[in-house]
């Protein structure tokens, strides 16, 4: 049984895409061992105490410095002994050590076909309205590995998805979600849960 621990920020639709394949058995042989929130006003939180899933904020605000949080932040997820750690919108920098103890365990979903339109300052609207600035005709989601840089760890999955002329920020991260994240996030941790996965070389292999 694969343990995830998911690690939230806002709304949580993705928690819920994850939330419902387990229930509906997209997703198998895995567990939500815990989520954790930056943000105590996320409705993320919620959804997971309506399934019954421990749920606990960890804001960088509670801490006197940026080193006080990490140090924090790695002690309750280690505490959680998660297999794979899940940031579905987590807008808070993992930190170095995190990611060098969970290499190759930690994902990220990001609403933009990587390698465009991510890296510093490209999260959640902000990505839609970069998309629409440029004019591209089509944009997408990714699920990628996490690694040192914003967004350049090993590409796991990705989709792509129309932008239309009448698209707004807010039609458009709409459709992404709909027609690529909630499918591709639960699709790539049952990949990882039934061990059909490897990084080579930073590049990601279907077994
Ligand atoms: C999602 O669109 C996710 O891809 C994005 O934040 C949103 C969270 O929505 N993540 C990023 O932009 C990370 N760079 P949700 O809370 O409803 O899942």
């Amino acid at each position: 049984m694969l343990r995830i621990l998911v690690c939230v920020s806002g709304g949580g639709t993705n928690l819920q895409a994850v939330i419902d394949a387990i229930g509906d058995g997209r997703i198998t042989n895995t567990e939500i061992a815990g989520v954790i929130s930056n943000n105590k006003n996320a409705y993320a939180l919620t959804r997971a105490r309506q399934s019954g899933i421990e749920a606990i904020c960890l804001s960088p605000k509670d801490f006197p410095d940026r080193a006080a949080f990490n140090r924090a932040f790695l002690d309750k997820v280690d505490s959680c002994l998660p297999d794979l750690i899940v940031l579905a919108g987590f807008l808070v920098t993992i930190p170095a050590a995190m990611i060098e103890k969970y290499r190759n365990r930690i994902i990220n979903i990001h609403p933009s076909l990587i390698p465009s339109f991510c890296g510093v300052g490209f999260y959640g609207l902000k990505v839609h309205e970069a998309v629409l600035a440029r004019g591209v005709k089509v944009t997408g989601a990714t699920v990628h590995f996490v690694d040192e840089g914003t967004d350049t760890g090993p590409i796991l999955l990705q989709k792509s998805v129309e932008v239309n002329e009448d698209d707004t920020p807010e039609s458009l991260q709409r459709r992404v979600m709909e027609e690529a994240e909630w499918q591709l996030l639960p699709r790539a941790i049952d990949l990882i849960a039934n061990g059909k996965v490897s990084v080579t070389d930073g590049k990601v292999r279907y077994k």
